[in-house]
């Protein structure tokens, strides 16, 4: 069964009008996009009935860059290196924010690329709200920007960041209970990046010091390119090249 994502305002404007990029869009289950009085959420209208959202203020994000690890945290290490203050990064593969959410809060500025329709407007909405926020909206206007172009393919310019930064999706063992209900939302509407290998080749292109990618801890190298050099946690590790 193919079900067509639904574009619902709750607040009578003209949302579905302001993204006719999200026309047309189906998945295998039933979800709709839904700007309600306070943000944009999609919601799972079967099954398990979760909701995604960014939130860079409050939930785990918040008490993360609150009560952290701080820069001991495993992307951090990954991705910067210890004689740079204040490293220019680009996250290619954005998602919901939440790495280049933790690097921006330590003092990177983070430039974010994100090329699905849905995940974007998730995360463009979480963004903005956040730059409202009193608290931290300053510090993430500087630091934390979603770039208008949808991938670094498109990019032009040679070594023009310190470091890229990518995550792309992998499979996830779907029966696994560890595997929380809004991750399996996500896997829904962005499926696989097959083609992660070529946007290893931008990211090489692109970065002066360091390219950092993550990965599940028993999957083999993007794109056969193989190193010794990694950051590990329990469950993934960060490989990292020096282009
Ligand atoms: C695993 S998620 C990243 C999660 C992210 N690190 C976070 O902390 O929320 C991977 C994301 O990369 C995006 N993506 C994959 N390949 C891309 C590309 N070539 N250009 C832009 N975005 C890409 C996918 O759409 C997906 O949203």
């Amino acid at each position: 069964m193919v079900y067509k994502l639904q574009v619902i305002s709750e607040i009578g404007d003209n949302f579905s009008e302001e993204h006719p990029e999200l026309h047309n869009l189906s998945f295998s289950e039933h979800f709709a996009l839904v700007r309600t009085e306070s943000r944009i959420e999609l919601r799972q209208l079967d099954g398990d009935r979760a909701s995604l959202y960014v939130d860079f203020v409050g939930g785990t994000l918040g008490y993360r860059r609150l009560h952290g690890g701080g820069a001991g945290q495993a992307v951090v290490k990954a991705v910067c290196s210890r004689n740079k203050t204040m490293p220019q990064v680009i996250d290619a593969t954005a998602g919901m924010g939440r790495d280049a959410f933790v690097l921006a809060s330590l003092g990177c500025h983070v430039l974010m690329f994100e090329r699905n329709p849905v995940v974007r407007v998730l995360l463009a909405d979480g963004l903005s709200r956040a730059y409202n926020d009193s608290g931290i909206g300053n510090m993430l206007k500087e630091r934390l920007i979603l770039s208008p172009l949808k991938s670094i393919t498109e990019m032009k310019e040679d070594k023009c960041c310190d470091a890229v930064y990518l995550d792309p999706m992998f499979p996830v063992r779907r029966s696994s209970a560890l595997v929380k209900k809004d991750m399996r939302i996500f896997h829904q509407i962005v499926g696989l990046d097959e083609d992660s290998d070529e946007l290893l080749k931008h990211a090489f292109r692109l970065a002066r010091s360091r390219v950092a990618v993550k990965r599940p801890k028993s999957a083999p190298f993007l794109g056969g390119f193989k190193t010794s050099n990694c950051v590990e946690t329990k469950s993934h590790r960060f490989d990292l090249y020096h282009p």
